[in-house]
């Protein structure tokens, strides 16, 4: 895997010289200055929260732990790495960068945060310098200007191969957490254990993930962000929802499953549909596809199999007019993912700005641009068993449409949501997770 990305990063550098030198021309800007960031200490404390790094900074290069550091480009030059590395016996000291990367760059070592001053641009008015207020030193202060914002946010969507190969990576690190927690749950394991197994199969600890883990047991596959994990296994184990990923050089992987219990045949079929519905919707991951268009595809298709399998008796586009699909799938079909879980300028209309409204009736979609080749975008429908929509659903008139008995016998279920995180290109879409599924 080295050699390849050691054979694809030049042309990822490339690319970002080439979208950097755009966006720094379009503010009339001469140079990009990005810290890494600083740790952020906790209140009244001595401890600081898990470093994050600034994404503008690790997208130059794979150094998620490099706090203090800052890169340094003007346009027609090598790229400057101004590398942190403190004096210090209290913690582990970053290594010296080493790797397929290093030569693309000049490298400075400082050995205290604000010596990286003297190899800081004088000028900081010609600067465009993107982090966060927290960033500063001295006079070296952010501006994040929103033209060159704007045009670098568009553009990250459309991943390099270099990128790609990077989130085929995080992929196979996070179905291998899959494969793992699935085991654990048919074991009986606690939604604690169920997290531990996760995080060893992965190899990573919770603050390396893209995201908190949702681990849950029977009801809770209903909360959509559950993350508490119990620490004792429920007496009767019928269904089990994980939306885990996992990291690789800063990129995410973002990956739901949902399983039944061996005899909970009803629920099975269900999932069954759900997956099906999915693949489908995978396969419309094509060059020039609406994103909210498909979302909308989606609550049709949705609807039908809420019909298939008796929970509802109108027809799917009434149940879609209506708001009855919304109700069972009350969220986005997906969102644009990479080095952030959910990508930045989902809804952004062009590389100067602007904004793509969602569809009306759809306020948590995060996606609404047309799909392009490079891009990478999960899809995730689910289908939910949620005390608080269902009462709303209720007090409908469409509540004399739906059959209560089945939509309460399922809410011991929880839900199911089936997540892919797949390429678009110009012909077949390219789907990560199962292609890692299929390897393991
Ligand atoms: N794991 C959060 C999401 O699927 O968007
Ligand atoms: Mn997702
Ligand atoms: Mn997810």
């Amino acid at each position: 895997m080295t050699d390849t990305l050691a054979a694809l990063y030049p042309q990822h550098l490339a690319t970002l010289r080439e979208r950097t030198d755009t966006a720094l021309a379009r503010g009339g800007f001469d140079t990009l200055v990005v810290p890494a960031g600083r740790p952020i200490t906790k209140f009244l404390d001595d401890q600081d929260y898990p470093f994050i790094v600034n994404p503008h900074f690790k997208h130059w290069l794979p150094l998620t732990d490099a706090p203090g550091s800052w890169l340094v480009y003007t346009p027609g030059n090598k790229p400057k790495l101004i590398f942190l590395q403190p004096r210090d016996y209290w913690h582990v000291v970053p290594e010296a960068p080493s790797g397929y990367w290093v030569d693309h760059f000049d490298i400075v070592i400082v050995r205290k945060p604000a010596d990286a001053i003297a190899e800081l641009p004088a000028a900081t008015a010609r600067c465009a310098i993107i982090g966060d207020d927290h960033c500063s030193l001295q006079d070296v202060r952010p501006n994040n200007p929103q033209v060159v914002i704007d045009h670098l946010h568009y553009h990250r969507a459309y991943k390099t191969p270099y990128e790609l190969e990077l989130m085929r990576e995080a992929s196979r690190r996070g179905t291998r957490g899959h494969r793992a927690a699935e085991q654990a749950f048919r074991a009986g394991e606690s939604e604690f254990g169920i997290h531990m197994a996760y995080l060893k199969a992965v190899g990573q600890i919770d603050a390396e993930l893209p995201y908190a883990s949702i681990v849950g047991l029977n009801e809770h596959g209903a909360v959509l962000h559950y993350t508490n994990f119990d620490r004792s296994a429920p007496a009767a184990l019928r269904s089990f929802l994980i939306d885990a990923g996992a990291s690789a050089s800063g990129y995410a992987s973002d990956i739901t499953r949902t399983y039944a219990s061996a005899d909970a045949g009803e629920f099975q079929a269900l999932i069954d549909s759900v997956d099906a519905a999915e693949r489908g919707f995978v396969a419309k991951v094509r060059h020039g596809q609406s994103y909210p268009d498909l979302h909308v595809h989606a609550h049709h298709v949705l609807a039908g199999v809420l019909r298939e399998h008796g929970f509802i008796r109108m027809s799917p586009e009434s149940a879609v007019e209506s708001g009855v699909s919304a109700a069972f799938f009350p969220h986005g079909l997906g969102h644009g993912i990479g080095m952030q879980v959910h990508d930045v300028a989902g809804f952004q209309a062009s590389e100067t700005g602007g904004t793509i409204a969602r569809p009306e009736g759809h306020p948590y979609l995060r996606l609404t641009r047309e799909l392009g080749a490079g891009m990478v975008v999960t899809i995730e429908p689910g289908i939910y068993f949620i005390d608080m929509l269902l009462a709303e659903l209720k007090n409908k008139p469409v509540a004399s449409d739906i059959d209560w008995a089945k939509v309460d016998r399922f809410r011991q279920y929880g839900g199911i949501r089936i997540e892919d995180d797949v390429v678009c290109t110009t012909g077949e879409p390219e789907n990560l997770t199962r292609d890692a599924f299929a390897a393991l």
